[in-house]
């Protein structure tokens, strides 16, 4: 058995882990032969390949370290390539990584990657290749999965950024705004949130109105505390206006700045003193949480089995606790945002949270939640059950 293994999309802590585990599995309980390839798909499509053949030795004391040590990409969708002379033109160069997985002779590709590059992936599949998907991304936003690597690290961050804030935030009376990673789902933002105590949390699934952010801060005011700390995703949005993105020196375009916008609309409307951390990419960095390396050896353990009982086109899950596979149709092209009737927002609202919206008044009856509706029309109040999750 000659086995490929790639990481694929922005990296995360726990992506050597997936690879280590791969490596000792398929080669100390197999003797199979593992190959790596470089950045993703690059490596199948450059010319020669950039792979290397992975041996015991390479992945030994990898565990512990951040980032990928096959490289990666997010730049690399062989469907839609884009052209160096001309970027605007994209090209489908998949039949370069097809050419390659059989000129290689590999029987098997694990591929470990977020939504892009499982969509990815998915293609590769419905062409033939013998693939098993592993979920990453510390956005935590794949369908099908309760979690993927690399959001247990970087909630730990966000929650220690949150804690050294409170205390600065506090002593000088100021808004501190953290704005944490999240392109369409607030994961990071809600958890960090509960874990570090923050007094506001804005996530994209929630369009925010600042009359809901003001009300919280008087009322932290009127009880003596003079400070609040609100972490906002950077996909979220006011409500009515669109989300905001900045251009990087490079002039790719990226989403951001929208902590910058509360800072100066906060400061605007109630004249307090703010200022706004950006954690960036230090929450995707560095040495993988304990539950990160755990996670990422169950799951290259996992795919690895997948690839032993040729259960092919599959992506390793973490579902009710137990590591397992799911079809990939049930993972391309979706995603998983924040559910607005997760325990975890109904945790934050009912200890006083305020998530940029008039909290919803959540009550609890024959083992259902059950969510107070006003009508917008009539004034009226009425139960809406909320899903049981
Ligand atoms: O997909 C994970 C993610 O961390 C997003 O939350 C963020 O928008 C993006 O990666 C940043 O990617 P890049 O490394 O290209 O700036």
């Amino acid at each position: 058995m000659k086995l490929g293994i790639c990481t694929g999309g922005g990296d995360c802590p726990g992506l050597n882990a997936v690879i280590r585990a791969v490596v000792k599995s398929a080669i100390g309980c197999h003797g199979w032969e593992v190959w790596g390839i470089r950045d993703s798909f690059n490596g199948l499509m450059s010319r020669p390949f950039d792979i290397r053949r992975l041996g015991q030795d390479d992945v030994a004391e990898v565990l512990t370290r951040g980032g990928t040590i096959l490289g990666t990409t997010n730049e690399g969708n062989p469907f839609k390539l884009k052209g160096k002379e001309d970027p605007s033109r994209a090209h489908d160069k998949s039949k370069l990584v097809v050419e390659a997985y059989r000129d290689i002779g590999l029987d098997a590709l694990i591929v470990v990657g977020g939504d892009g590059t499982q969509s990815i992936a998915a293609k590769f599949v419905d062409l033939g290749l013998n693939i098993v998907g592993v979920p990453k991304t510390i956005d935590n936003d794949l369908a099908g999965t309760e979690l993927t690597l690399g959001f247990e690290t970087a909630v730990e961050v966000a929650t220690d950024a949150i804690s050294r804030l409170s205390s600065t935030a506090e002593s000088h009376e100021r808004i501190m705004i953290l704005e944490v990673m999240g392109r369409d789902a607030g994961h990071i933002a809600l958890h960090s949130g509960l874990a570090g105590g923050a007094h506001v949390m804005l996530l994209p699934e929630i369009p925010f109105t600042y009359e809901s952010i003001i009300a919280k801060i008087d009322e932290r005011r009127r009880m003596g505390r003079n400070y609040s700390v609100i972490v906002v995703a950077e996909g979220a949005y006011e409500k009515g206006k669109a989300t905001s993105w900045k251009t990087s020196a490079t002039g790719s375009k990226h989403l951001g700045g929208i902590g910058s916008i509360v800072a100066q609309s906060l400061h605007d409307k109630t004249g307090a003193e703010t200022r706004v951390t950006v954690l960036g990419h230090i929450q995707r960095g560095g040495s993988p949480c304990p539950r990160d390396r755990i996670i990422g050896t169950a799951f290259g353990v996992h795919a690895t089995e997948l690839v032993e009982r040729r259960k092919f086109g599959r992506v390793v899950v973490l579902s009710q606790g137990e590591v397992t596979s799911i079809p990939y149709s049930a993972v391309a092209d979706k995603q998983r945002p924040v559910s607005l009737d997760e325990i975890f927002v109904r945790a934050a609202e009912e200890t006083g949270v305020c998530l940029g919206r008039q909290a919803p008044k959540w009550q609890i009856s024959g083992g259902k939640q059950k969510q107070q509706v006003t009508s917008a029309k009539t004034g009226k109040k009425t139960q809406k059950r909320q899903a049981k999750r």
